[in-house]
């Protein structure tokens, strides 16, 4: 049997993590679309939040990663700020901490897994959510999807070379799944 390739491995470690978010209380609001206007709002805030620094840090400290992943997976701050002010100006992202991004390639990797990976479930969303003009997040790279996921798996077997590196980006890749889930209980909480 041939080695399970990075993608293999990172989805089999987060899958209980991907479980565990479909399970969230928020999900089942987004997936029966009966999230009000209130709670979109503070949800693409809490995403701008993560999207926003973690673009910044990839562009800046991690050109070769962006350039190998391919520059428009890095632009989901833009979809996001797009939708934000669908809703009126001065829309800031949520006021929570991110995680540490690093300088390890290897780290950064898992993170770019879970961002990509979290478009998958956007295409069913933006069909249903009742935010006209403020679905580009979830419509994501519409009926290219499905191409750039193909296209982004292979990339991650060229950037995690061996098992030291795929453990680092499963490391990183369940502290970005973790970080989701507290984000949709901020949004639940209504708390600032
Ligand atoms: C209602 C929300 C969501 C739905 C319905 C959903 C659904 C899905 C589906 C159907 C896939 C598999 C696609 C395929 O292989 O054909 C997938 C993959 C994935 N999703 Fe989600 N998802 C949701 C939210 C999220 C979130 C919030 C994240 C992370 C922030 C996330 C991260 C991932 C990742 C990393 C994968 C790739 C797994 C793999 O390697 O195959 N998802 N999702």
């Amino acid at each position: 049997m041939d080695a399970p390739t990075a993608r293999e491995k990172l989805r089999s470690a987060t899958s209980d993590a991907h479980t565990s978010l479909d399970r969230h209380g928020l999900m089942k609001c987004l997936l029966e679309a009966e999230i009000p206007a209130d709670a979109y709002v503070r949800l693409l805030r809490g995403y701008f939040a993560w999207f926003g620094p973690w673009e910044a840090h990839m562009k800046t400290r991690h050109p070769d990663l962006v350039a190998k992943f391919g520059s428009g997976r890095f632009e989901k701050s833009t979809w996001l700020q797009n939708d934000l002010s669908h809703f009126g100006p001065n829309k800031t992202p949520a006021d929570l901490p991110v995680p540490a991004w690093s300088d390890d390639a290897a780290a950064m990797a898992g993170f770019t897994y879970v961002a990509e990976g979290s478009t998958m479930g956007g295409s069913h969303l933006a069909k249903r959510l009742p935010f006209p003009g403020a679905l580009s997040f979830y419509a994501s790279y519409g009926p290219e999807l499905m191409t750039m996921w193909r296209g982004f798996i292979p990339k991650l077997d060229e950037v995690l070379t061996d098992s030291a590196d795929c453990d680092r980006a499963i490391g990183a890749a369940k502290s970005a799944f973790e970080w989701f889930d507290g984000m949709f209980d901020w949004v639940v909480s209504g708390n600032e």
